[in-house]
């Protein structure tokens, strides 16, 4: 049995967790900078960067001594190498290659996307490949289809914000705080989802991409119009993202015919009616549906020893740099309208 050490450290999110080949997680640790970015409304990059660099080092041996294992007992020390912000990145990576040096352990540069893409393999082994994949979190909104550890190639993207980021723009523009997204499920169960009429940015269009602004600035509209309630409004939101959602993914599963599993993974893969309506949409094609635990769609460093663990003889110099961007699939063709997001 093999038995590797994550650290995860790309947002907000310090993390550290000891993850087996069984699947087991032994032991993990996450602290949540929710309250040091709350007054700002959002993720301050320097702000998460001092606060990982003053908590990753004694999670770490927290996380040791809670499973009683020597790091020399690990088979590797995977680490989150990007994307993500570069300060938090290069906390994490610095850690992992000092830690990997003076134990002589393999280091595994994982790709933070790839944690995500992967986790729902931790939480079932009867996950195999191919499966198709919504990747939706803070900062990506993709649809891959997903042929084995390092396969992956991206069908869908989004144009302008990721899903997390729309759910976290509509929490501030209703003053429902930070993080957004929870905020906005949970103001959504006592509204309305019919009563706001709001846009499906892209439905109807024949390639499966995703476009979220159209969305943001209508429900900016609706609030200003002081005509609704905000669980009207959060409701709405909610469920006009589904409906965006589902009907991409329709258009992405036609070429993945093939594919007999849909998986969901990411932040925003723990909102309950996300999770319902892409179980229906897998009923409708006939396809098994799989989603994470909740604290498995957040950021996590058990899906990033669990990366290490499926790339397991991987031994990632130690020079390697920290990356800001890092495509799943590189050779996916840019799309009109997209930013730089990787
Ligand atoms: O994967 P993640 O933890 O971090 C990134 O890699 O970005 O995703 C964070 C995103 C945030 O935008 C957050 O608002 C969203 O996931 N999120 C949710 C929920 N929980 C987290 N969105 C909708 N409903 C939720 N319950
Ligand atoms: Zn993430």
């Amino acid at each position: 049995m093999a038995l590797v050490l994550g650290i995860e450290s790309s947002c907000d999110e310090t993390a550290v967790a000891l993850v087996d080949s069984e699947r087991h997680i032994v032991a993990q640790r996450i602290a949540s900078q929710d309250e040091d970015h709350a007054p700002f409304g959002g993720v301050v990059p320097e702000i998460a960067a001092r606060a990982h660099a003053e908590r990753l080092a004694p999670m770490i041996a927290g996380v040791l001594e809670d499973a009683g294992i020597a790091l020399s007992e690990c088979d590797a020390i995977a680490a989150t190498a990007g994307p993500g912000l570069i300060g938090g990145v290069m906390v994490g990576l610095v850690s992992a290659k000092a830690l990997a040096m003076a134990t002589d352990t393999p280091l595994i540069a994982i790709n933070h996307l790839e944690g995500h893409a992967l986790s729902p393999r931790l939480a079932d082994e009867s996950i195999a490949f191919p499966y198709a994949l919504l990747l939706v979190s803070g900062g990506h909104c993709q649809i891959l289809r997903v042929d084995g550890v390092g396969e992956y190639r991206r069908l869908a993207t989004t144009i302008d914000d990721a899903l997390g980021e729309a759910f976290d723009k509509t929490a501030k523009i209703l003053g429902l705080g930070f993080p957004g997204g929870p905020a906005v499920e949970r103001a959504a169960l006592e509204g309305d989802a019919r009563a706001v009429p709001l846009p499906r940015p892209m439905v109807g269009s024949g390639e499966p991409h995703f476009s979220f602004a159209g969305l943001k600035s209508a429900v900016l509209r609706a609030h200003e119009s002081g005509q609704y309630e905000t669980a009207d409004i959060a409701a709405s939101f909610q469920q006009a993202a589904v409906d965006c959602v589902t009907d991409r993914l329709r258009i992405a599963l036609a070429e993945m015919d093939d594919v007999d599993t849909l998986v969901v993974a990411g932040g925003v893969a723990a909102n309950a009616t996300v999770r319902a309506a892409l179980e229906q949409l897998a009923v409708d094609h006939d396809m098994r549906f799989a989603a994470p635990p909740p604290k498995l769609c957040t950021d996590n460093a058990a899906m990033i020893a669990w990366a290490g663990i499926e790339r397991l003889g991987q031994s990632d110099p130690l020079d390697i740099s920290a990356r800001p961007r890092w495509p799943l699939d590189p050779e996916a063709e840019p799309v009109r309208g997209a930013g730089v997001k990787a």
